[in-house]
């Protein structure tokens, strides 16, 4: 059986994961999952930001991140007004770049760094040092000192050993950096263990429970060198039940009190993180930034209500809900093979190395044919890479037009967060490039690699 023969393979649909509903139509873009300005044209091709993806692999190549511009600045606008009186920090490590710097400041967006990379490429792009957060458990003194230097906003301090680093670095350049506590607040978050952060057996920040997050807050207040603006809580991410974060805010807030009540300082600042969870597939019913703040400011002015505190400012830190769904990924297909009557295997010119997720974190991606519309009936597809791994998958499970051929082009929606940033050269396959689209022009931000990069850094 040919996976070009159309319907061929209808019957195996009943491979299909319970949860994965056949399209009435494949040609159908749902909203939920594709940057705002895409659309199928009445040739069935796909277009974004005015250019059509055909023109767009013709001219850059594939594979390519293809980010909406007018998609990712409504998204940054929509978080910077709905915590209007506090403070979005983008966390950069979602994906890095100056130009998607420069954006994120100009639409008002304070930033999130964790390491020296991400602060070096936030300066390089001209982002406000005072408008930085530096992150991090294990910040090296070359990290802390440019940190410093630099004059960024704040510095989330997450050990013992990272204090005393940093009081002393503070101390021997006069200077008085203002720092968060990073606090372990216990929750369980609904996601997948290793992007979840705040139960207790993990790496980062101070146990609220043992009582090191107090005793940290404690050592910096009666430090001088260091300024003490808030306590900072972080639970994981790719999180859609609030239920999480409401216990997290609740028990941080306790902690919030008890500084006031032991040390009589009412902290100015309150970071709740990231982790606000979006659409990968028909599945997914993300909220809106207008909802979770407004759920997360009630929250927070119940609890201060409750125990007397004045409402703290409320700064938040999402990532891949900002840059997430304004992304996705171009391939081309090179090979469509039916296993068997159990799936068909459509292989494009990427996989692992420009999206781990899938292999990484057991992640559910969907997929499209992008440059043309099918009426073929839909087959039960696993789009794969071109790496030598098995576990090279992209999208597990999508149904596609039945016809799906190579020299098709296929997009992958909501590849923004943790594809490029996660991105390696597993195989020696170069990184695609980042093409940014609005108005009808497509700029280059990151170019492709090329195996001259490559060859450039073996210097043996
Ligand atoms: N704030 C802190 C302190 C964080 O550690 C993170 C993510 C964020 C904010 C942003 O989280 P977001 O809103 O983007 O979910 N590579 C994984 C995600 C790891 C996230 C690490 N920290 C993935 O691909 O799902």
């Amino acid at each position: 059986m040919s996976a070009h023969e159309a319907g061929a393979l209808h019957a195996e649909i009943g491979h299909a994961p319970v949860w994965l509903r056949q399209p009435a139509d494949v040609n159908t873009l749902l909203p939920q999952l594709w940057p705002r300005t895409v659309e199928r044209g009445a040739d069935g091709v796909l277009s974004v930001g005015g250019r059509t993806v055909r023109e767009l692999a013709e001219e850059y190549g594939t594979p390519a991140y293809v980010l909406d511009e007018v998609d990712f600045r409504a998204r940054c606008r929509e978080w910077r007004d709905a915590f209007a009186g506090g403070e979005v920090h983008y966390a950069s490590k979602a994906f890095c770049c100056k130009a998607v710097v420069r954006i994120v400041a100009e639409e008002g967006l304070s930033l999130d760094v964790c390491t020296g990379g991400e602060l070096a490429v936030a300066l390089a792009a001209g982002m406000p040092a005072g408008r930085i957060a530096l992150h991090g458990n294990n910040k090296s003194v070359a990290e802390l000192t440019r940190a410093i230097e630099a004059g960024v906003g704040r510095i989330v301090v997450d050990s013992f050993d990272e204090i005393d680093r940093l009081t002393a670095l503070a101390r021997a350049r006069g200077v008085r950096p203002r720092v968060m506590v990073r606090v372990t607040a216990g929750v369980e978050a609904h996601t997948h263990e290793f992007i979840a952060t705040a139960h207790e057996d993990q790496k980062f920040g101070f146990s609220l429970a043992s009582g090191a997050a107090a005793k940290a807050a404690s050592r910096i207040l009666h430090e001088d060198a260091l300024e003490l603006v808030g306590l900072h809580s972080h639970i994981g991410s790719q999180i859609f039940d609030t239920s999480g974060f409401e216990i997290s805010a609740r028990r941080v807030l306790s902690l919030h009190a008890a500084i006031r009540d032991e040390h009589g300082v009412e902290l100015p600042e309150l970071d709740l993180g990231g982790g606000y969870g979006i659409a990968y597939t028909s599945q997914d019913t993300p909220s809106t930034a207008a909802d979770l703040a407004a759920g997360l400011r009630k929250i927070v002015a119940e609890e201060c209500g409750l125990r007397n505190l004045a409402v703290p400012r409320l700064s938040v830190e999402p990532g891949r809900a900002i840059v997430g769904p304004a992304v996705f990924t171009l391939y081309e297909v090179g090979t469509v093979k039916d296993v068997d009557g159990i799936r068909t295997y459509v292989s494009v010119d990427g996989g692992m190395s420009d999206n781990i997720r899938t292999a990484l974190y057991n992640a559910h991606y969907s997929a499209t044919v992008a440059g043309r519309a099918s009426s073929a009936p839909p087959i039960l597809a696993r789009v794969v890479g071109k790496h030598c791994e098995s576990g090279d998958i992209v999208v597990q499970d999508e149904f596609l037009p039945g016809d799906v051929q190579p020299g098709d082009l296929l997009a992958v929606p909501a590849t923004g967060a943790y594809c490029r940033s996660m991105a390696s050269n597993y195989n020696h396959v170069p990184r695609p490039p980042v093409l940014a689209v609005a108005g009808g022009v497509a700029r280059v931000i990151v170019r492709r690699e090329t195996e001259d990069d490559l060859l450039a850094l073996d210097v043996g």
